[in-house]
């Protein structure tokens, strides 16, 4: 770790929770340079869906590569472009009769976050948006707006503006009612609030510790938003793309959101890639490349992004997910009856499952019992409280149960030692 320790920035994260040097990996497996495998219940938080080195991906990118293909092309028109463009209209937009427009920008979530604000205060011609209590939207400045994690705010060294927090459904003061009556704060005139241009949410709030929001709660937020002439802006970047048991977090939902941000799995290999999906009425009101990068989409991301569209053309993985995620769901309340004058909650969809051990102390101590005994697995929520499980959607069954028995084994060990 020397030559990090010495070198790299005081930023790193990840690299002080998990301290070792990772060499390689396959599946849910990422081995070390010394030998020692983990099995990865964290997934590069959410972008290696479809497991590290993903063979059917690998292949097709080693083909690509050996044909010379561009792999670079700002946003010029590209063979490898326009086979994920088809591919995902044939298999995402088309079956749910979407007529969404794609919009490519910079390769990260909060580039999603931002070019979607930046629309919807464009079509508006408002600049308040409405964001929720625990919500993670990003780093720069405008999606850090809207993420409420008071650590990440307090490094903006601007005040960041702009935005009205309410509490999301399951926070102090949430709830279906809560949310129709703060919403209709803005009927008075004298409210001194200004009409939204958008409101912003996760259908499952990730990081904010696997907050999951009721179909009930967003048709609330969805009726605010369009009471109001504002635009809603679903941040499906770590829930989308397969994580619930369907390609959208919100899929049966009935759910119409103007925007829909993409980010992190899309790009299938964990090449990165970020997507929003707009209404084309919204749309129209970009001009050409006003809203720029020069990495709006990239040669290797849309080859291996065409090649986990395939997984959506049949449901057998999303079947699997919904299996899995039963298997992960069960452990998890095992685990927490196992424990019960702690009162643990377990909360999830799919593949993306938690337990709120209510103690960043606790969740801290787990996480390091588990990498210690070959789990990888990383905290989340208000002062890193939740243990949140989003392993591939592609890992193997008996790895996944092997995972969870360690999981358990250290919470048990972590509780026995405290007390
Ligand atoms: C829901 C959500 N939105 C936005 C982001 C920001 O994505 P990125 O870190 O790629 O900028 C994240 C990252 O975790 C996220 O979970």
């Amino acid at each position: 770790m020397h030559v990090f320790e010495r070198w790299e920035s005081e930023i790193r994260g990840y690299s002080r929770a998990y301290p070792t040097v990772f060499a390689s990996a396959r599946g849910a497996t990422m081995t070390d340079e010394a030998g020692r495998s983990y099995i990865d219940f964290f997934a590069g938080a959410g972008v290696l869906n479809f497991g590290h080195n993903n063979p059917r991906m690998k292949e097709a990118i080693i083909a690509f590569l050996e044909a010379d293909g561009m792999i670079h092309s700002l946003d010029m028109a590209t063979t490898p472009k326009r086979e994920f463009i088809q591919a995902f209209v044939d298999t995402i937009l088309a079956p749910r009769g979407w007529d969404h427009r794609l919009q490519f920008m910079g390769p990260t979530g909060t580039n999603a976050v931002e070019a979607a604000l930046k629309l919807a205060r464009r079509v508006t011609g408002r600049s308040t948006v409405v964001a929720f209590s625990h919500g993670f939207h990003g780093m720069t400045l405008g999606a850090l707006a809207c993420t409420a994690n008071q650590y990440f705010r307090n490094a903006a060294g601007v005040p960041l503006q702009h935005v009205i927090r309410l509490p999301f459904e399951n926070a102090p003061g949430g709830g279906v009612d809560a949310l129709r009556q703060a919403a209709c704060a803005w009927e008075d005139p004298s409210a001194g609030l200004e009409p939204p241009a958008a409101v912003v949410l996760e259908v499952i709030q990730a990081e904010g510790g696997v907050n999951v929001a009721s179909r009930e709660w967003l048709h609330a937020a969805q009726a605010f938003a369009r009471h109001h002439g504002a635009l809603l802006i679903v941040d499906d970047i770590q829930a989308g793309c397969g994580r619930t048991g369907s390609y959208f977090s919100f899929d049966g939902m009935d759910l119409d959101p103007d925007i829909v941000c993409l980010a992190k799995g899309i790009g299938g290999f964990g090449t990165p890639m970020a997507m929003n999906l707009v209404k084309p009425e919204h749309d129209r009101h970009w001009s050409p490349g006003e809203h720029t990068g020069t990495f709006r989409g990239q040669g290797i991301s849309f080859v291996a992004g065409r090649e986990a569209l395939r997984y959506f053309e049949d449901d057998s993985l999303m079947g699997e997910v919904r299996e899995k995620g039963a298997t992960m769901r069960t452990a998890l309340q095992d685990l927490a009856e196992r424990h019960p004058a702690h009162r643990f909650a377990v909360r999830g969809r799919g593949m993306m499952q938690a337990i709120d051990v209510h103690d960043g102390a606790l969740a801290k101590d787990v996480a390091r019992r588990c990498f210690e005994s070959g789990l990888v697995i990383g905290p989340c929520g208000s002062g890193g409280r939740v243990l949140k499980l989003i392993p591939p959607l592609t890992i193997e069954r008996d790895q996944l149960d092997r995972g969870l028995a360690i999981l358990g084994d250290a919470l048990d060990a972590a509780i026995r030692e405290a007390e």
